[in-house]
This record gives structure tokens, C-alpha cells and sequence, in this order.
């Protein structure tokens, strides 16, 4: 019998250069689709998945994520002055009860294994799930949910994977497996002539506590930084790690064309805004 997950970590001390000017003083994860940000979408899947614990490592210019999880008194006061019960309600479910928000401070961008191995304080030895808010996965169940029902059947680590064409992988970990889908490789950001596949990882690990072990003697990896991957290869020694094809659709809200369709995907299905953007893309794009 598996131990239930009910920690996720979500590391937004990344310094989002991709996005600047936007993400110079507000962070990457505070960045809206149509009216919700990131942030609420990853603590939304998560909490779906059963996480009661949030875990958010934190860096320079991240206070607005605090501040989006924290009760707004004042807010709340005036939006019930005016009597707009449906918002109301909407800000006060953002965090429902039941679930405890945990703050802790990346000094340094050292890189995502660095940056989950600060998470070791309020994690414990338990899994959990690292959940990175910029990879938007649209699903039913979401990817998490879909992950721990995985990790039910079999136990171990579990990634998500997407194919990804051959030329892309020095963006991603990518994985080699076996017939069983459990990981025998996994490389950052390989050349495509070095990739043991292009089965790709993203942003989403529902990992065992041996992981933390394994990242406190990781060394600097692929571009000076601190690397999970080299961890979850570290990992593959001792405990079995799975490759999950997860259902749904991913969007990379870390890059601006990722960003742009995930807007445009989620405004069209948006009920206040859905019918009058089509009509609008319709007359645009013609
Ligand atoms: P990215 O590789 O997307 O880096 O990090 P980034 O800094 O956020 O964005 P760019 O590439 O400069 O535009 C992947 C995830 O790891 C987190 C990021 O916040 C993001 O969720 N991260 C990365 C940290 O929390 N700490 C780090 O030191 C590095």
C-alpha cells in the first residue's frame, strides 16, 4: 500500500528572463490566462490531486504569490459592499480550507534540483509532487490527479512525459524506458544525436523522499545549475522511476508563443469571453 501524496512543491524562484520586461518586478507564475494566473491553475491541479500541503520556494520579486494566497480582508469587505457575491466567493475558494500555504526562500537561483531540495524542511521523507506552474496542462482529471492514480498501481517516482520532435530535446530531460515504462535513462537537455529518445519530461514529478538524499550530493549539471534530473538519474539506481503519458494538452507558458496559445485556447473556452473571441479571431484572421 502506497503512502497518500498530499505535499506539492511548486518551485517560482526562477528568474523568468525569457519574459522580461513583464516579469522584471512580478514574477513568471503571476502571469494571467484570460483572468486567472498560472499559479492558481498549478495549486488548483494539485490540490485536485489531493495536496493539502502547498510548498511555494520562493525568490527575489515572488511577494505577489504570497499575497494572491493570502486572505485580502479589505477586498472581501468592498466586494460585499457592492454585492458582487459571485467574485466574493470565487477570492475566498482560492485556498480552501484545509489547505496550508508554506513559504520558503531560494537564496539563489541555483536551478529546479536546488530549489526542490529547499523544500526538504516541509516536505519531510514523504512523496510529493514538484509542479511547475509555467507548463500549463489542460486535462480531465488534471496531470497530477492522473499521476497518483499511477503511482497508486505501482509505487516509485513518477514523470510526466510528452513526445517532443527529435530536434527539440536540448530543451528537456528526456528519458529512455522499458517495456513497463520504467525509466532506464534520463539525460538534460541532450543534443539530438545524444538523446536516448525524445520522450520528453515536463513540468510535473510526483516523487519518493529518497529524492532529497540524492540532490544534497548533486553537483552542478547542464548550464552551472543544480539539475533534478541528474537527481532522478541518481534515483534510477536504488528506486523505480516511471515515464507517465499523461492525457491532455500541454501548453509552455515559460516561452511567449506557448503563452499566446494558451490564452487563446482558454479564452475561447471562457464562458464570458468564449463566443465573442471567435467571432472576434474569425474577423481577424481572415
Ligand atoms: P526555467 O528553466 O523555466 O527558468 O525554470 P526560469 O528562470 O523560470 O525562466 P527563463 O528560462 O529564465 O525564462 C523551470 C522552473 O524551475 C524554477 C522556475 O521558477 C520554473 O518554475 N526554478 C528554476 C527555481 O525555482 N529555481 C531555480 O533556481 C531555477
Amino acid at each position: 500500500m502506497v503512502k497518500k501524496v498530499s505535499a506539492a512543491v511548486f518551485p517560482v524562484a526562477g528568474r523568468g528572463t525569457r519574459f522580461l520586461p513583464a516579469t522584471k518586478a512580478s514574477p513568471k507564475e503571476m502571469l494571467p490566462i484570460v483572468d486567472k494566473p498560472l499559479i492558481q491553475f498549478a495549486v488548483e491541479e494539485a490540490i485536485e490531486a489531493g495536496a493539502r500541503k502547498l510548498v511555494f520556494v520562493t525568490g527575489a520579486s515572488k511577494r505577489a504569490i504570497e499575497d494572491h494566497f493570502d486572505t485580502d480582508a479589505e477586498l472581501e469587505d468592498a466586494l460585499m459592499a457592492s454585492g458582487k457575491d459571485r467574485i466574493l466567493e470565487t477570492i475566498r475558494g482560492i485556498v480552501p480550507d484545509g489547505v496550508t500555504c508554506i513559504y520558503i526562500r531560494q537564496g539563489q537561483p541555483l536551478g529546479l534540483g536546488h530549489a526542490v531540495l529547499c523544500a526538504r524542511p516541509a516536505v519531510g521523507s514523504e512523496p510529493f509532487f514538484v509542479h511547475l506552474a509555467d507548463d500549463l496542462i489542460a486535462g480531465s482529471p488534471g496531470c497530477l490527479k492522473q499521476m497518483a492514480g499511477e503511482y497508486e498501481r505501482h509505487g516509485g517516482s513518477v514523470v510526466a512525459v510528452e513526445t517532443v520532435p527529435p530536434e527539440h530535446t536540448s530543451s528537456y530531460g528526456i528519458v529512455a524506458v522499458d517495456g513497463d515504462s520504467r525509466v532506464t535513462e534520463i539525460v538534460e537537455k541532450p543534443a539530438p544525436e545524444d538523446a536516448p529518445s525524445n520522450s520528453a519530461v515536463v513540468g510535473r514529478y510526483l516523487l519518493t523522499g529518497d529524492i532529497f538524499d540524492k540532490l544534497e550530493t548533486t553537483g552542478r549539471g547542464a548550464g552551472g545549475e543544480i539539475q533534478l534530473t541528474d537527481a532522478i538519474a541518481a534515483q534510477l539506481d536504488d528506486s523505480a522511476v516511471y515515464a507517465y503519458s499523461f492525457d491532455g494538452t500541454r501548453y509552455d507558458c515559460g516561452s511567449k508563443l506557448g503563452y499566446l496559445k494558451a490564452t487563446v485556447a482558454f479564452g475561447l473556452e471562457h464562458p464570458e469571453t468564449g463566443a465573442a473571441f471567435r467571432q472576434h479571431l474569425g474577423s481577424v484572421v481572415e
